[in-house]
């Protein structure tokens, strides 16, 4: 056996970039004093990861096979679409979330709400009774679904070989330790060993395992460069603690699309699927309330509507105050920016605040309409009619671009009882959409004439 010897490794705590020597600043991250210094046993080499099936000679790309990938149902119709039609058997899943977001309890729902799947649960955050409590509390049935309350990698990966589950769930990857590695559990060296003895474990048994990780304050998982290069799909929770509503969205899938995302309400019974996110972005208020705009936007494959929120007041202090909750508040201020240079509107002297319905974090740039006509209504004190919606993109010079896939924004507006779309006189339709009007407008002030009148 190779001889073993340690020495002193240097770990950014945000990227899990490893070095030889203490920096100041992480070259990769560009962050500063993250590095963390870790003892690291040399001369044991970790097994290799390998992908099952993998050919050992080249081999030509036409006579692989490629059947599809087995895939198992985890019972809930928006998890299983989040995955790509259910979770790929051999398949390392990790869902991350900040902490009583409500991942220990999406992931204990899933086998109770699917009984015909065996199914392991490891925790090694919440002793059996807790688990069993809340498993009361969720309701469904228990039957196949056994409890293990360990951390050591070894005993689990023993009992799960032993117990040979149709699911594996581990709870959570901070609180794991491998007996391989000499560093405490919760530490990059043990996350990704954690990570990658359990990649090695679904890939050579064919069974699926979701590894439950959390997020630290800055929304990384903790080392979390390393971890989402080793799993295979990685869902994300959002939303705000206080809210009622969670976002489930798939930021990496090896096995189907990414930025597809579910909405879910928190109740006293668990998670609920909330199959059309329209109806809970959408106010209830109805007219009269300046400052609110609906947008028309598209997460992944499926379009929805939401609200947009802004508040612009007069600045008490010397500079103006620019906050955006879901929004890049660099791309608030551009827009600010382009409604003064190239539409006049002064809005230097003002502070304005924004917020994204729901606790959403939004990118889809055809939501900038929207910002817009949210920040020209609360500025002006005029309420836009509530059945008016926004799809479009502005650019540096004020024009108003054209977004994917409009006619889909526009049916979804229309099955939603909205009679106005607003959109960029570019926009191509192959059909006309039924129910709505389409207003096209080419820039700001064009906007200005149609919508405020
Ligand atoms: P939890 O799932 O333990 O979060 P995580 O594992 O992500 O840290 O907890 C989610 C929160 O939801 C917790 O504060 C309690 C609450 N909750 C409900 O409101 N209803 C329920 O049925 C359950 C089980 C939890
Ligand atoms: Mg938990």
């Amino acid at each position: 056996m190779a001889s073993t010897k340690s020495k002193t490794v240097y770990f950014c705590s945000n990227c899990g970039n490893e070095y030889s020597k203490w920096m100041g600043r992480c070259p990769a991250c560009g962050e500063w004093n993250t590095m963390v210094e870790k003892e690291v046993v040399t001369g044991k080499r970790p097994a290799a990861v390998s992908v099952p099936g993998a050919g050992h000679k080249p081999m030509p790309l036409k006579e692989v096979s490629t059947t599809a990938e087995d895939r198992v149902s985890l019972g809930s119709a928006e998890v299983d679409r989040l995955l790509g039609g259910g979770i790929v058997k051999g398949s390392l899943v990790l869902m991350g979330g900040e902490p009583g977001i409500g991942k220990s309890t999406l992931s204990l729902q899933l086998p109770l709400g699917r009984p015909e799947l065996k199914t392991l649960y490891v925790t090694g955050e919440e002793s059996v009774k807790q688990v069993k409590m809340r498993a009361d509390r969720l309701g469904g049935d228990a039957s196949n679904c056994l409890i293990y309350s360990e951390t050591d990698m070894t005993a689990i990966l023993e009992e799960a070989e032993k117990v040979a589950p149709d699911l594996l769930i581990v709870d959570s990857v901070q609180t794991m330790y491998c007996p391989s590695v000499d560093s405490t559990a919760g530490s990059v060296s043990q996350i990704k060993e954690v990570a990658a003895t359990l990649l090695r474990f679904a890939k050579g048994s064919g069974i699926p395992v979701i590894l439950i990780g959390h997020i630290t304050k800055e929304g990384t998982i903790a080392g979390p460069k390393i971890l989402e290069h080793i799993v295979d799909v990685v869902l994300q929770f959002e939303g705000e603690n206080r809210g009622a509503y969670r976002v489930l969205r798939s930021i990496k899938n090896r096995f189907g699309s990414t930025s597809e995302l579910a909405v879910f309400e928190m109740t006293g019974k668990g998670l609920r699927e909330v199959e059309n996110p329209s109806e809970m972005l959408i106010p209830m208020h109805g007219e009269g309330l300046s400052g609110t705009a609906i947008c028309a936007m598209l997460d992944g494959n499926r379009p929805f509507l939401f609200e947009v929120q802004a508040l612009v007041s007069s600045a008490v202090y010397g500079t103006a105050q620019r906050s955006a909750t879901g929004f890049d508040v660099r791309r608030l201020n551009m827009l600010l920016a382009v409604l003064e240079r190239r539409a006049g509107f002064k809005l230097g002297q003002k502070d304005v605040f924004l917020n994204m319905a729901g606790g959403l974090r939004i990118t889809d740039p055809a939501c900038d309409l929207a910002v817009i006509c949210a920040v020209l209504s609360s500025n002006f004190d005029y309420s836009i009619p509530a059945d008016v919606c926004f799809a479009g993109e502005v650019g540096l010079s004020g024009e108003i671009r054209p977004v994917s896939q409009a006619a889909r924004r526009a049916v979804e507006a229309a099955r939603l009882g909205f009679k106005k779309i607003f959109v960029s006189s570019y926009t191509h339709f192959d059909t006309k959409p039924d129910g709505i009007e389409v207003v096209k407008v080419a820039d700001i002030p064009a906007l200005v004439r149609a919508l405020f009148k």
